[in-house]
């Protein structure tokens, strides 16, 4: 209540609201395998998957499939799919199992890989860090969190 009451704006440098979202974030990804900035706290799941999605087609403007897994909740599938869409990427859809391999048959034309940790329904766990720590010599650019279904 101090914070609000009486720091007012100025709370988001005296209190350290500002990097309350890496903060967070850091806490949680020692659970999820991933490295303390790789995780961040903020806005909802769907917003937050459009704004990685757009800022990982940035990192490969060259290439041109976005590739996700099956059987992922309807509103991820729901973003990715229209993300992909505006984007101009080819969504490609394919079995859990079929993930790394297909990573290595993209090769050059892999833009980004959309993981979903656990799985809604399943509870299958994804190792998004076996998918992030290999080594596809040609690949790269996993991002993790949501999923998608439908596409092709
Ligand atoms: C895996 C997953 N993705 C997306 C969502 C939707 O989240 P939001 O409504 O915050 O965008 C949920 C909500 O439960 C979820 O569990």
């Amino acid at each position: 209540m101090n914070e609000w009451g009486n720091g007012l704006i100025r709370s988001w440098n005296d209190a350290g609201w500002y990097p309350a979202p890496q903060h967070t974030g850091a806490k949680i990804a020692r659970y999820t395998g991933a490295d303390s900035d790789e995780v961040i706290v903020c806005d909802t799941t769907s917003v937050n998957l459009f704004k990685v999605l757009v800022a990982a087609s940035r990192l490969r403007p060259d290439r041109t499939v976005l590739l996700v897994e099956r059987g992922n909740f309807p509103t991820d599938v729901y973003v990715t799919s229209e993300t992909g869409n505006l984007l101009g990427l080819e969504v490609l859809a394919v079995e859990p199992d079929e993930i790394i391999p297909t990573i290595t048959e993209l090769g050059e034309r892999l833009a980004i890989v959309q993981l979903t940790e656990v799985n809604y329904k399943s509870g299958r766990v994804c190792g998004f860090h076996k998918v992030r720590d290999k080594d596809f010599s040609k690949s790269r650019t996993p991002i993790s969190e949501s999923p998608g279904q439908r596409f092709h």
